[in-house]
Protein backbone atom coordinates (compact mmCIF):
# COMPACT_ATOMS: atom_id res chain seq x y z
CA UNK A 1 0.00 0.00 0.00
CA UNK A 2 1.48 3.36 -1.44
CA UNK A 3 0.94 5.70 1.80
CA UNK A 4 2.85 9.29 2.08
CA UNK A 5 3.43 10.10 5.75
CA UNK A 6 3.10 13.07 6.37
CA UNK A 7 4.45 13.24 9.76
CA UNK A 8 6.21 11.47 12.18
CA UNK A 9 2.44 8.85 13.76
CA UNK A 10 0.04 10.95 11.38
CA UNK A 11 -0.78 10.25 7.64
CA UNK A 12 -2.05 11.58 4.61
CA UNK A 13 -2.97 10.02 1.62
CA UNK A 14 -1.70 12.07 -1.42
CA UNK A 15 -3.28 12.62 -4.91
CA UNK A 16 -2.81 9.53 -7.06
CA UNK A 17 -2.49 7.42 -4.42
CA UNK A 18 -4.77 4.67 -3.22
CA UNK A 19 -7.07 5.53 -0.68
CA UNK A 20 -7.37 3.58 1.89
CA UNK A 21 -10.57 2.43 3.66
CA UNK A 22 -11.66 2.80 7.89
CA UNK A 23 -14.05 1.06 9.60
CA UNK A 24 -15.05 2.03 13.24
CA UNK A 25 -17.42 0.27 14.75
CA UNK A 26 -18.84 -0.01 18.72
CA UNK A 27 -21.88 0.88 20.57
CA UNK A 28 -24.26 2.80 20.26
CA UNK A 29 -23.27 6.76 21.36
CA UNK A 30 -20.03 6.24 21.76
CA UNK A 31 -19.32 8.90 19.62
CA UNK A 32 -18.56 6.61 16.34
CA UNK A 33 -19.66 9.28 14.19
CA UNK A 34 -18.45 12.29 15.66
CA UNK A 35 -14.67 10.49 15.23
CA UNK A 36 -16.03 9.15 11.69
CA UNK A 37 -16.63 12.38 10.57
CA UNK A 38 -13.84 14.19 11.71
CA UNK A 39 -11.27 11.63 10.34
CA UNK A 40 -13.11 11.91 6.81
CA UNK A 41 -13.33 15.47 6.71
CA UNK A 42 -9.41 15.43 8.35
CA UNK A 43 -8.48 13.65 5.21
CA UNK A 44 -10.74 14.43 2.67
CA UNK A 45 -12.58 11.00 2.27
CA UNK A 46 -16.30 10.24 2.20
CA UNK A 47 -18.05 9.61 6.00
CA UNK A 48 -20.64 6.94 5.25
CA UNK A 49 -22.95 6.39 8.38
CA UNK A 50 -24.26 3.01 8.25
CA UNK A 51 -26.30 2.92 10.90
CA UNK A 52 -28.81 5.68 9.24
CA UNK A 53 -29.61 3.53 6.39
CA UNK A 54 -30.55 1.02 8.61
CA UNK A 55 -32.55 3.95 10.42
CA UNK A 56 -33.98 5.38 7.00
CA UNK A 57 -35.85 1.46 6.60
CA UNK A 58 -36.88 1.45 10.14
CA UNK A 59 -38.49 5.00 9.53
CA UNK A 60 -40.05 4.01 6.38
CA UNK A 61 -41.58 0.84 8.08
CA UNK A 62 -42.76 2.84 10.73
CA UNK A 63 -44.82 5.38 8.58
CA UNK A 64 -46.21 2.15 6.45
CA UNK A 65 -47.32 1.07 10.20
CA UNK A 66 -45.98 -2.17 8.93
CA UNK A 67 -46.06 -4.64 11.95
CA UNK A 68 -41.77 -4.77 13.04
CA UNK A 69 -42.05 -8.14 14.12
CA UNK A 70 -43.36 -9.45 11.18
CA UNK A 71 -40.43 -10.24 9.10
CA UNK A 72 -42.71 -11.69 6.11
CA UNK A 73 -44.24 -8.80 5.88
CA UNK A 74 -41.27 -6.56 5.83
CA UNK A 75 -39.01 -9.26 3.06
CA UNK A 76 -42.16 -8.30 0.72
CA UNK A 77 -41.25 -4.79 0.70
CA UNK A 78 -37.56 -4.66 0.85
CA UNK A 79 -37.41 -4.48 -3.01
CA UNK A 80 -39.65 -1.27 -2.90
CA UNK A 81 -36.81 0.73 -0.65
CA UNK A 82 -34.15 2.84 -2.03
CA UNK A 83 -31.99 4.08 0.91
CA UNK A 84 -29.18 6.52 -0.37
CA UNK A 85 -26.56 8.38 1.42
CA UNK A 86 -25.70 12.15 -0.80
CA UNK A 87 -23.25 14.78 0.33
CA UNK A 88 -24.56 18.27 0.23
CA UNK A 89 -21.99 21.07 1.38
CA UNK A 90 -20.96 19.73 4.91
CA UNK A 91 -24.03 17.21 5.63
CA UNK A 92 -24.45 13.72 5.01
CA UNK A 93 -28.10 13.47 3.68
CA UNK A 94 -29.87 10.51 3.85
CA UNK A 95 -32.37 9.85 1.26
CA UNK A 96 -35.10 7.30 1.28
CA UNK A 97 -36.95 6.39 -1.90
CA UNK A 98 -35.65 10.15 -2.83
CA UNK A 99 -36.82 11.87 0.34
CA UNK A 100 -34.78 13.31 2.70
CA UNK A 101 -35.26 11.59 6.24
CA UNK A 102 -32.20 12.65 7.96
CA UNK A 103 -34.34 14.15 10.66
CA UNK A 104 -36.83 12.15 10.93
CA UNK A 105 -34.57 8.95 11.04
CA UNK A 106 -32.88 10.67 15.09
CA UNK A 107 -36.94 10.20 16.59
CA UNK A 108 -37.29 7.91 19.16
CA UNK A 109 -39.52 5.84 17.82
CA UNK A 110 -36.88 4.87 14.64
CA UNK A 111 -34.09 4.62 17.97
CA UNK A 112 -36.95 2.06 19.61
CA UNK A 113 -37.71 -0.05 16.36
CA UNK A 114 -34.43 -0.05 14.60
CA UNK A 115 -31.88 -2.69 16.38
CA UNK A 116 -35.18 -5.21 15.98
CA UNK A 117 -35.32 -4.65 12.38
CA UNK A 118 -31.46 -4.74 11.68
CA UNK A 119 -31.95 -8.23 12.67
CA UNK A 120 -33.24 -9.44 9.44
CA UNK A 121 -30.70 -11.34 7.28
CA UNK A 122 -32.21 -10.16 3.89
CA UNK A 123 -32.49 -6.61 4.98
CA UNK A 124 -28.81 -6.50 6.18
CA UNK A 125 -27.40 -8.22 3.01
CA UNK A 126 -29.12 -5.39 0.85
CA UNK A 127 -27.61 -3.17 2.87
CA UNK A 128 -24.20 -4.35 3.22
CA UNK A 129 -24.34 -4.21 -0.80
CA UNK A 130 -25.00 -1.08 -0.89
CA UNK A 131 -22.15 0.00 1.90
CA UNK A 132 -19.53 -2.31 0.04
CA UNK A 133 -20.66 -0.55 -3.32
CA UNK A 134 -19.94 2.77 -1.66
CA UNK A 135 -16.35 2.17 -0.13
CA UNK A 136 -15.26 -0.04 -3.38
CA UNK A 137 -12.68 2.69 -4.51
CA UNK A 138 -11.00 3.66 -0.80
CA UNK A 139 -11.55 6.56 0.85
CA UNK A 140 -14.17 5.40 3.17
CA UNK A 141 -14.34 6.03 6.63
CA UNK A 142 -17.55 3.86 7.69
CA UNK A 143 -19.27 3.47 11.21
CA UNK A 144 -21.49 1.15 12.31
CA UNK A 145 -21.60 -2.52 13.86
CA UNK A 146 -20.54 -5.14 11.50
CA UNK A 147 -17.98 -2.81 9.25
CA UNK A 148 -14.61 -4.49 10.53
CA UNK A 149 -15.96 -7.99 10.58
CA UNK A 150 -18.60 -8.15 7.71
CA UNK A 151 -18.97 -5.01 5.55
CA UNK A 152 -15.00 -4.03 4.77
CA UNK A 153 -12.79 -7.09 6.62
CA UNK A 154 -10.19 -5.94 4.71
CA UNK A 155 -10.27 -2.34 5.57
CA UNK A 156 -6.52 -0.85 6.27
CA UNK A 157 -7.58 0.27 9.91
CA UNK A 158 -10.23 -0.89 12.13
CA UNK A 159 -11.50 0.65 15.49
CA UNK A 160 -14.01 -0.75 17.68
CA UNK A 161 -14.99 2.07 19.82
CA UNK A 162 -16.24 1.92 23.63
CA UNK A 163 -17.51 4.39 26.16
CA UNK A 164 -19.00 4.06 30.20
CA UNK A 165 -22.56 3.38 30.05
CA UNK A 166 -23.22 6.71 31.47
CA UNK A 167 -21.15 8.60 29.28
CA UNK A 168 -22.73 7.38 26.73
CA UNK A 169 -26.33 8.18 28.09
CA UNK A 170 -24.73 11.56 28.64
CA UNK A 171 -23.66 11.76 25.42
CA UNK A 172 -27.05 10.83 23.51
CA UNK A 173 -28.97 13.15 25.50
CA UNK A 174 -26.97 16.28 24.26
CA UNK A 175 -27.36 15.00 20.96
CA UNK A 176 -31.32 14.96 20.84
CA UNK A 177 -31.29 17.87 23.14
CA UNK A 178 -29.44 19.57 19.73
CA UNK A 179 -31.95 18.72 17.53
CA UNK A 180 -35.00 19.99 19.82
CA UNK A 181 -35.75 16.20 21.65
CA UNK A 182 -36.46 15.59 24.81
CA UNK A 183 -35.86 12.39 26.51
CA UNK A 184 -35.08 11.90 29.93
CA UNK A 185 -32.11 10.06 31.26
CA UNK A 186 -33.83 6.70 31.95
CA UNK A 187 -35.65 6.74 28.88
CA UNK A 188 -32.52 6.99 26.67
CA UNK A 189 -30.40 4.58 29.15
CA UNK A 190 -33.26 2.04 29.10
CA UNK A 191 -32.90 2.34 24.34
CA UNK A 192 -29.28 1.83 24.80
CA UNK A 193 -29.45 -1.07 26.96
CA UNK A 194 -31.75 -2.49 24.61
CA UNK A 195 -29.93 -1.90 21.44
CA UNK A 196 -26.48 -3.40 23.07
CA UNK A 197 -28.03 -6.75 23.81
CA UNK A 198 -29.64 -6.89 20.45
CA UNK A 199 -26.86 -5.32 18.50
CA UNK A 200 -24.67 -7.43 20.46
CA UNK A 201 -26.44 -11.10 20.48
CA UNK A 202 -28.26 -11.19 16.62
CA UNK A 203 -27.34 -14.23 14.64
CA UNK A 204 -26.79 -12.53 11.38
CA UNK A 205 -23.63 -10.07 11.80
CA UNK A 206 -23.71 -9.47 15.83
CA UNK A 207 -21.40 -6.33 16.98
CA UNK A 208 -18.32 -7.59 18.26
CA UNK A 209 -14.56 -6.63 17.81
CA UNK A 210 -12.77 -7.48 14.54
CA UNK A 211 -9.88 -9.61 15.35
CA UNK A 212 -7.73 -6.95 13.84
CA UNK A 213 -9.34 -3.86 15.40
CA UNK A 214 -7.62 -1.91 18.16
CA UNK A 215 -9.89 -1.51 21.18
CA UNK A 216 -10.71 2.40 21.84
CA UNK A 217 -11.92 4.28 25.11
CA UNK A 218 -13.13 7.54 24.72
CA UNK A 219 -14.77 7.99 27.90
CA UNK A 220 -12.86 10.80 28.98
CA UNK A 221 -11.16 12.21 25.65
CA UNK A 222 -12.90 15.50 23.82
CA UNK A 223 -13.14 15.29 20.17
CA UNK A 224 -10.71 16.87 19.48
CA UNK A 225 -8.50 14.40 21.65
CA UNK A 226 -10.33 11.20 20.03
CA UNK A 227 -9.20 12.25 16.39
CA UNK A 228 -5.34 13.20 17.57
CA UNK A 229 -5.58 9.63 18.85
CA UNK A 230 -7.26 8.17 15.73
CA UNK A 231 -4.81 9.81 13.60
CA UNK A 232 -1.66 8.62 15.18
CA UNK A 233 -3.10 5.24 15.58
CA UNK A 234 -3.75 4.98 11.45
CA UNK A 235 0.14 6.19 10.93
CA UNK A 236 0.88 3.75 13.84
CA UNK A 237 -1.22 0.84 12.20
CA UNK A 238 0.10 1.29 8.70
CA UNK A 239 3.74 1.15 9.97
CA UNK A 240 3.05 -2.20 11.14
O1 LIG B 1 -25.24 3.84 14.61
P1 LIG B 1 -26.73 3.98 15.02
O2 LIG B 1 -26.94 4.00 16.49
O3 LIG B 1 -27.40 5.11 14.32
O4 LIG B 1 -27.38 2.64 14.48
C1 LIG B 1 -28.75 2.35 14.66
C2 LIG B 1 -29.00 0.85 14.66
O5 LIG B 1 -28.78 0.30 13.37
C3 LIG B 1 -28.16 0.04 15.62
O6 LIG B 1 -28.73 -0.04 16.90
C4 LIG B 1 -28.12 -1.31 14.95
C5 LIG B 1 -28.26 -1.00 13.49
N1 LIG B 1 -26.99 -1.08 12.75
C6 LIG B 1 -26.57 -2.32 12.35
O7 LIG B 1 -27.21 -3.32 12.68
N2 LIG B 1 -25.44 -2.43 11.62
C7 LIG B 1 -24.73 -1.35 11.28
N3 LIG B 1 -23.63 -1.50 10.52
C8 LIG B 1 -25.14 -0.07 11.71
C9 LIG B 1 -26.28 0.03 12.45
Amino acid sequence: MMIIRSGKNSFAAMPGEKKINIAIDGYSACGKSTLARGLADALGYLYIDSGAMYRAVTWYFIEKGTDIGDPAGIRAELDRIDVRLERRGNELITLLNGRDVSEEIRRMDVSEKVSEISTLPELRAKLVRLQRAMAEKGGVVMDGRDIGTVVMPGADIKIFMTADFEVRVQRRMAELKGKGIEATFEEVAENLRHRDHIDSSRKVSPLKKAEDAVLFNNSELTRGQQLTWARNWAGVRLTM
